[in-house]
């Protein structure tokens, strides 16, 4: 909590800046980073000090308004921002939210007359995306409870268990999270629940975050390998699979954390419904084949080489493999419509045949 309000993960203390939770050493070290140029932004973006879909379009939204703070020092105004914005833009290129964030600004920006218009602009429109996530990630947790009171009657009130992928808590959302939304809405509820959380390698957002943010909540949960999913689904240790997206295309193919497409393959395979939980924000309604079309991100190969953890009170950086093996990094997979069960979003929950219902405005 934070004066009376729950912590968010960006915020801003005075106009200058903005802040964030610098989650690269979360849950060990606690620590705020003030942003004060698009070059802190892009920095924070890059280097995960901020991660997760919704967070990202939020930053960037708040990049575009610092940069519109530096109007008065740039005689070419528009083309300035617009510079800026492509910037922003190339951080980081797999959640989509990031672009549709950092324009939807960059729209308001342009269309307002006057530099001292244009700040104020910027401010409220990013001010205004933060709120319209929470309220996204409101409704999600509403429907999500949904699926979950369904399968709690259906076991007679005993535990449902929930696997979860990465972190798609409000550390990456805001507010509730996307994935999460549904499991602390049920938590709420008083329904008996459980969470195995992926550890989700290479940077562990689910060991590091999802466990400290369910910890946090009182949510039962338990940190399992990567590969541990399959033969938990396979000994009727898993009731239902939620999970976020950094891009899901107009057809239903969701882009998420490496490893997603697995545990969807598994919950095929073991009759186990897989949904995804998702804000229209995430909607790429321009792509209709995800595997095809959708931009994966390849980060730098010592984030497989090494695993940070904490030692005597601090955090250190080991290396695994031989010093000489070479390694990998792709850091986002698809998984295909077909092994979809659903989609929560803020409007409801809907197949992959009903995303354009749902959001019938989109061309
Ligand atoms: O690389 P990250 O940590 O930014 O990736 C985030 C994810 O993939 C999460 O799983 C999440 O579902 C998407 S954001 C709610």
């Amino acid at each position: 909590m934070k004066n009376n309000k729950p912590l968010r993960p960006i915020w801003q203390d005075d106009p200058d800046s903005v802040k964030i939770i610098d989650q690269r050493f979360l849950p060990h070290r606690f620590s705020v980073i003030d942003l004060k140029s698009v070059d802190d932004v892009i920095y924070a973006i890059k280097e995960m000090c901020v991660r997760g879909a919704p967070l990202i379009g939020v930053t960037a939204a708040y990049g575009i308004y610092l940069a519109a703070l530096g109007l008065a020092k740039n005689p070419s105004g528009g083309d300035f921002i617009v510079g800026e914005c492509g910037r922003l833009k190339a951080a980081r290129p797999t959640a989509v939210n990031l672009a549709w964030a950092a324009e939807r600004v960059l729209k308001k920006v342009l269309s307002a007359a006057g530099i001292q218009n244009k700040i104020e602009t910027a401010r409220n429109e990013a001010g205004k995306i933060a709120e319209e996530e929470v309220d996204n990630c409101r409704n999600i947790g509403t429907y999500g409870l949904e699926i979950i009171e369904e399968i709690s009657r259906r076991k007679a009130g005993k535990t449902v268990n929930i696997l979860t992928h990465c972190n798609a808590g409000w550390l990456a959302c805001i507010e509730y999270g996307t994935a999460t939304a549904p499991i602390y809405a049920a938590h709420e509820k008083g329904l008996d629940i459980h969470v195995w959380v992926d550890e989700t390698r290479p940077l562990n957002q689910g060991a590091r975050l999802t466990a400290w943010e369910l910890g946090q909540h009182g949510v039962k949960h338990t940190v399992i390998t990567d590969n541990a999913g399959g033969h938990l689904m396979q000994h009727g240790m898993v009731d239902l699979v939620i999970v976020g997206s950094d891009r899901t295309t107009s057809t239903g193919d969701v882009a998420n954390k490496i490893g997603t497409y697995l545990k969807a393959l598994s919950a095929k395979d073991n009759d186990i419904p897989f949904y995804v939980a998702l804000p229209s924000s995430t909607f790429d309604w321009n792509l209709s084949d995800g595997v095809k079309e959708i931009p994966i991100e390849t980060r730098d190969p010592d984030e497989v080489r090494y695993v940070q953890g904490l030692e005597k009170d601090v955090i250190r950086s080991v290396l695994i493999p031989p010093a000489d093996s070479p390694a990998a990094n792709f850091a986002f997979d698809v998984t295909p419509a077909r092994l979809v069960t659903g989609y929560i979003t803020e409007r409801g929950i809907c197949d992959a045949a009903g995303i354009r219902k749902l959001f019938p405005e989109r061309v």
